[in-house]
């Protein structure tokens, strides 16, 4: 047995809310309320967001308007600006725009991926190559994040051997980080835990992010789980808001002030100010119309004391 990685002190947050929160909404938001939303998080000390996805209008009307929000948001040294990205037509409306990262999507599962991107993961790698050939000399960093990697809403259990298989393939190609997302909220901490110790030992150079969906109450126990085999980067969602609507019984991400004040309360570094994040969480029931699952911004954080009732003092 080796020796385990150690947990790290520092970690990274990508907010994924206003591309992973708002592709399930009903309600668009207007581009305008967009970009100021955007522009609140992007000063609260994340190092990464998610600002939208170029995918097809018709397939995520709500984010129609990627274009007007990526070229209107304030950039800020030290803020990457990523975006998710199916195909080649969404990599040339991103490269037109001035990303800093792209986000490749594809499916670790047949089925998953024949639902929500038309294409089987072999038709999202060959995608994939042609991509990567057409943007090297971009200087955008070239992200891909795998979809059910943890379990697929139609197929059940993703074998662990085919996940490699695929993470190996994405790196081969030339991919510079790799996203292990579990879709519908199947994973387990003890499964989260062992396929992130294989890949942080067999790829080492390879920034790996994990990407939680709460959907079964497990998504900060997943976290947890990733954090102590050793990974330092997480995608998380505003509010706890999210879900791809071309996966059965989506819900939302693990949410980010949740995460943040549990790695802060642990003592792990996350950049963020939890305080700033909040007041912004604190908006979202106002701009997506409904109220959100996040339980940070309800209860306050663990420092906030109450007076004792008066007949107790
Ligand atoms: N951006 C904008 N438009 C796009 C596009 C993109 N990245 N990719 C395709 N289109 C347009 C085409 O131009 C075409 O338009 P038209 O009907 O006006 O001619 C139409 O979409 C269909 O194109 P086609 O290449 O046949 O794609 P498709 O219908 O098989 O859809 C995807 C494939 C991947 C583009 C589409 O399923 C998609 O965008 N999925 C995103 C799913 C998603 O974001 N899920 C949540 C995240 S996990
Ligand atoms: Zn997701």
């Amino acid at each position: 047995m080796s020796q385990p990685l150690p947990c790290p002190l520092k970690v990274e947050i990508n907010e994924v809310a206003p591309r992973d929160g708002l592709q399930i909404e009903a309600r668009f938001v207007p581009t305008e309320e967009k970009i100021r939303w955007i522009d609140a998080l992007s000063a609260t000390g994340l190092r990464r967001i998610e600002a939208t996805s170029f995918t097809s209008p018709k397939a995520i009307p709500t984010l129609r308007d990627a274009a007007d929000v990526m070229t209107a948001i304030q950039r800020r040294e030290g803020v990457d600006m990523t975006v998710l990205v199916p195909n080649m037509k969404g990599t040339e409306r991103a490269l037109a725009c001035q990303v800093d990262e792209i986000n490749l999507v594809m499916s670790a599962s047949k089925s998953h991926g024949l639902v929500n991107l038309h294409m089987t993961p072999e038709q999202s790698l060959e995608q994939f190559a042609t991509i990567l050939n057409v943007s090297k000399n971009s200087g955008v960093f070239i992200n891909a994040s795998l979809s059910t990697t943890f379990g697929c809403p139609f197929e059940g259990e993703v074998p662990e051997a085919r996940v490699l298989e695929l993470i190996a393939k994405l790196i081969a190609l030339g991919i510079q980080g790799v996203t292990l997302c579990d879709t519908t909220g199947m994973a387990n901490p003890a499964q989260v835990k062992r396929l992130c110790e294989v890949v942080l030992r067999r790829w080492p150079e390879t920034p790996f992010t994990l990407h939680f969906h709460n959907t079964r109450g497990m998504g900060l126990a997943n976290a947890l789980a990733a954090w102590q085999a050793g990974i330092k980067r997480f995608d998380a969602s505003l509010g706890g808001m999210g879900g791809c609507p071309f996966a059965p019984g989506a819900t939302g991400n693990v949410c980010t002030e949740d995460l943040v004040h549990m790695f802060e309360t642990m003592g792990v570094d996350t950049g963020v100010d939890l305080d700033a994040l909040l007041a912004v969480a604190s908006t979202l029931p106002d701009l997506i119309g409904h109220d959100v699952p996040g339980q940070v911004v309800k209860a306050g954080k663990s420092t906030r004391r109450y007076s004792m009732p008066a007949a107790h003092v």
